[in-house]
Order: structure tokens, then sequence, then C-alpha cells
């Protein structure tokens, strides 16, 4: 490892503690760096708070210390004024003598634009270290920026004879198949995410309150693919801040709207990430559309359902790695897309 990608990679260690807080602004991590020393680090925490670069320059506690030093930037640094000034001046005022960074940023507000201001003033940039590793921190951030949607995580735990639920006949509540490991990591994965989405008959059967009580962090925003008259009396009702379609403009009395226009209108709402968790209908479709990125399967080692809904055909795609707890084996699958 070069010493460029050794900083860059705390950049990433620093980038991944923003993760489910940044929405929707990127991950970024930052680090100062004079004769092979950190001066400083600094990580974006929330939209609105100071950038990654802001917030190492603002550590430096001599900013003579600043003059000719190296600044390593997980994304290419800002140019324009939002919620804050932009990064570069700061970075330029500060007589930052190089800048280090991974990727370029495709926000039309500032792709290429915060390298040339730095160029323009002098410094030394350089481009491209550990772009590829950068880009999968980045995933959701650069899927969103590319297409106007949300990045897609279908999750779902299946009994290990490949089934998501029980035979129903009427009877309501959940039917926990995973374990309680596999729950806690349920729960980490809905804090790093924007957004929440279960389909009309889970929340009728399982009556979900999608939170992520069992770990640290803030609970997704919940996406409804209901219409609220049509769910009455469950725990989503009452949730303020859930997306029901009639919040996304979409009418009653019309067809069920497809994934792609749901997904489109929270791309409307800046919804950067959505895990979808079920049921069998709702991650058909995505399955069968291709509208996914992520695919999280838990996969029971022991607990058997005999008769039941059979778990999404996952057909030839296959797994881009596995791990397991006591109860259950989760298998990942990326989509070439
Ligand atoms: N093991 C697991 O990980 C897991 C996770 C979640 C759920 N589940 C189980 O899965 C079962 C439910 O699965 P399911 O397939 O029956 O139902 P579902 O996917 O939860 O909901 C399907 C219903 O949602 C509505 N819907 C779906 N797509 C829509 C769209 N684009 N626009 C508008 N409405 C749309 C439709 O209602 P209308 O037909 O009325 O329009 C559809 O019948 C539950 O019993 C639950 O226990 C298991």
């Amino acid at each position: 490892m070069t010493t460029d990608e050794k900083y860059i990679n705390r950049c990433f260690e620093l980038a991944a503690n923003g993760l489910g807080t940044t929405y929707p602004n990127p991950l970024v991590g930052c680090v100062i760096v004079k004769n092979d020393s950190i001066l400083a680090e600094g990580w974006h925490r929330k939209a609105g708070e100071p950038h990654a670069e802001r917030m190492a320059i603002s550590r430096v506690s001599n900013p003579s210390d600043l003059i000719g030093a190296t600044a390593y930037v997980s994304l290419e640094p800002c140019s324009h004024h939002g919620r804050t000034p932009p990064c570069a001046d700061l970075l330029i005022s500060s007589k930052i003598g190089r800048v280090v960074i991974s990727n370029s940023d495709r926000n039309p507000k500032v792709s290429g634009r915060g390298i040339e201001r730095l160029r323009n003033a002098g410094i030394q940039v350089d481009t491209d270290v550990l772009r590829e590793q950068g880009e999968w921190i980045n995933r959701r951030f650069f899927h969103y920026q590319r297409t106007r949607k949300p990045y897609v995580i279908l999750k779902w735990a299946e009994s290990s004879d490949g089934f998501i639920d029980v035979i129903r006949n009427g009877n309501l509540g959940s039917h926990q198949i995973s374990g309680a490991d596999s729950s806690r990591w349920v729960h980490q994965w809905r804090s790093q995410e924007q957004a929440i989405a279960v389909g009309k008959q889970t929340v009728i059967n399982d009556n979900p309150s999608l939170t992520t009580r069992k770990w640290v962090g803030s609970d997704p925003v919940p996406v409804v693919i209901a219409f609220r008259d049509d769910v009455l009396d469950r725990k989503l009702s009452s949730r303020k801040d859930a997306l029901w379609l009639d919040d996304l403009g979409f009418n009653p009395q019309s067809e069920n709207p497809s994934w792609d226009e749901i997904l489109g209108k929270l791309g409307k709402k800046e919804v950067n990430s959505l895990l979808v968790e079920g049921g069998r209908a709702v991650l058909d479709e995505l399955l069968k559309t291709n509208q996914w990125n992520e695919i999280r399967r838990l996969v029971s080692k022991k607990k058997q359902i005999h008769q039941g809904l059979k778990a999404p055909d996952l057909g030839q795609i296959s797994v881009a790695a596995c791990y397991e707890n006591a109860d259950d084996q989760l298998f990942i699958y990326t989509s070439a897309s």
C-alpha cells in the first residue's frame, strides 16, 4: 500500500462514521498530513453541518501548520455555496500544498469544479486513489446522482426449507424466522439506510414497527406500499414520518403504480437509499424488473416451516459474500448494473 493509499484508506474509515446520518449528502472523510504525520482528521456527520475538510482544518490548533500540508479527502471538495461555504476555497485560503482525492463528485454542482478551482490556485491535486473502494463506500450517493432514484437493498429471512412465512389462515402477527443475532444485524442495516419499504399485506399481517430499537441510530423513514385508508389501525399509521402512496402523489382510484414510478417519486424527495423488507409480492416485482442493487438473504440453519409462502426465486444470481451467526446464514448478492 502506498502512502497516499494509506491515508485515503483512513479517510474511508472516517467517512463510514457518517453512514445513516448524512443523507442526502455523501460520506466523506478527510485527513490533514504533514511530514507523514496526521495533524487532524474530520468527517461529514450530517447535512447542514461542516464538511469533512472543514472539520479537519478546524481541529488544527496552529493554522500555520496547514501551510504546505497535504489534505487527503475521500470525495472531491465542493466548490459551491450550499448550506456551508465551499471547501475548495477553505483549502486554498489555508495554504494547503497538495490535495489527494479518491473520487470526483458526480453532483453536477461540483463535478470537476472543485478540482479545477484547487489547481487554478496552484495546488497539486492527485485523484482516483483507491477509486473503486471509494465508489463502493458511497454507492448509495453515486447511484442516486446517476439515476435520481434510491439505491435499493432487498432483505428477507427464510426458513431452511425456503419459506418466508407460514400459511396464515387469517391469523395476524409477526412470525420470526431469523435468530437474535440476525435481528441485531437487521436493525443495524435499518440505521444505515434513509428509508425502509414494506408491502401492504406485510403491514396488515405483521404490523411491523420498522425501527432500530436493537441498535443505536435513527430510524429510517417508513415507506408503505399501500394507500392510508386501506391499512388502518396498524403501527405505521401513527408514524408521522411514514410515506404512504398517497404522500408520493399517487391516486387511490388509479391502477397500482409501478416500482419505476415509486422509486422516481422517492428520488424526487431526495431519498438516496431504500431497504425493502418484503413481502413476497413487493420483492418479486423488484427482482423481476431488475430494480435492485443489493440483496441480503438470511437463511435459518434449522428452522423449518414445511408449508407456507415461498421465498423469492433468485435464479442464476450468484452469491457475492456469505456470513453466518449462531442461527442463520447471510447471503449477499450485488447487482451488476
Ligand atoms: N420472512 C421475511 O423476511 C418477510 C418479510 C416481509 C414479509 N414477510 C411475509 O410476507 C407476507 C406478505 O407478502 P405478500 O406477498 O402477501 O404481500 P406484500 O408484498 O407485503 O404486499 C402485497 C400487496 O401490496 C400491494 N402492492 C404491491 N405492490 C404495489 C404497488 N406497486 N402499488 C400499490 N400496491 C402495491 C398490493 O395490494 P393490492 O393487491 O391490494 O393492491 C399487493 O397485493 C406477510 O405475511 C409477511 O409475514 C416475510
